[in-house]
């Protein structure tokens, strides 16, 4: 199956003033690595190897200095720049000829995936060559998100952008698989009342459709998005306590390749002898000596 990689890491990180007057959120370190790390390795889980990274013009070449062309990592990372934040369907436009006659999988550049069941969870929405699969989590706050509802089947029957009246408490994750034809639909959308064109509206078409597959993350799993100072803050301290306590890392993208078999120990001992003096280097090492 041969599905492209988007990651959508533009936006203007107001809420997070004034740390993204300078910077760009998605390159914020969360605890040990930067954020887009987190989802990159979602991607790479996913045996997706054909990434493209969409940010704001001002922040290109960091993003370009950090992740290169991707291939220390064992994959291919293609740069695209968006002026304004038009919404998170534009992705698909955006990217339209990357994506080309492909399927296509969209992951938010602030969205943290954790937990063990993540593999067998994302790899048959990977699978599924038509229609759409998102995935939804059980959150306090769902007024805050997009919501989906479902009937006593558990079959999806709603999805709402930020409702004041929620009708479940399931909101919508920062992960979408899509057919290719999410193309055509993100080019006839309609902005909103708040002038984006809606990823919900995306899904809403798929569901009108009878194409619309929703995965329940559950409760067992983590899933952290980051907007604002406190969640940023609490997203470092968890993968801080994760890490800590079992000595594996979250996100590491080379240990991901070498397990992938996509890059050889030759790029694994550059990337341990490059990151030598930190903590992430040793961990390279360790992977290196077989003591992972
Ligand atoms: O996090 C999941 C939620 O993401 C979903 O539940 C919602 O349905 C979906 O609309 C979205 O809601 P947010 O309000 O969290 O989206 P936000 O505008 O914060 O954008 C999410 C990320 O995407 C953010 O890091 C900035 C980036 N972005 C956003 C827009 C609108 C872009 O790069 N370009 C854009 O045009």
């Amino acid at each position: 199956m041969n599905r492209k990689g988007v990651i959508l890491a533009g936006g203007l990180g107001t809420r997070l003033y004034p740390i993204t007057l300078g910077n760009t959120k998605q390159l914020l370190p969360v605890y040990d690595k930067p954020m887009i790390y987190y989802p990159i390795s979602v991607l790479m889980l996913s045996l997706i190897r054909e990434i493209a990274v969409i940010c704001s013009p001002k922040f290109l070449d960091q993003y370009k200095s950090l992740l290169g062309d991707g291939s220390q990592f064992g994959i291919s990372i293609v740069y695209f720049t968006q002026a304004e934040p038009k919404g998170l369907a534009d992705a698909f436009i955006i990217t339209e000829k990357f994506i080309g006659d492909k399927n296509v999988c969209l992951i938010l550049g602030d969205n943290i995936f954790y937990g063990q069941g993540l593999e067998s969870k994302i790899l048959p929405a990977h699978k599924r060559s038509s229609g759409a699969t998102i995935f939804s989590y059980p959150v306090r706050e769902p007024s805050r998100f997009g919501v989906v509802d479902f009937d006593k089947n558990g079959n999806p029957i709603s999805i709402e952008e930020k409702p004041s009246s929620p009708k479940s408490n399931f909101a919508v994750t920062g992960l979408y698989y899509y057919d290719n034809k999410v193309i055509q639909i993100a080019k006839s959308l309609k902005p909103s009342k708040r002038g984006e064109i809606e990823i919900t509206d995306i899904n809403l078409e798929y569901l009108n459709r009878g194409l619309l597959h929703v995965e329940d993350f559950g409760r067992g799993f983590a899933w952290l998005d980051m907007g604002t100072h406190d969640s940023l803050l609490e997203a470092s301290q968890f993968i801080q306590a994760i890490e800590k306590q079992q000595g594996l890392k979250v996100a590491c993208l080379e240990e991901i390749a070498f397990k992938n078999k996509w890059i050889t120990v030759k790029k694994l001992l550059e990337a341990s002898n490059k990151y030598s003096n930190s903590e992430y280097g040793d961990y390279i090492l360790k992977i290196l000596n077989k003591g992972i």
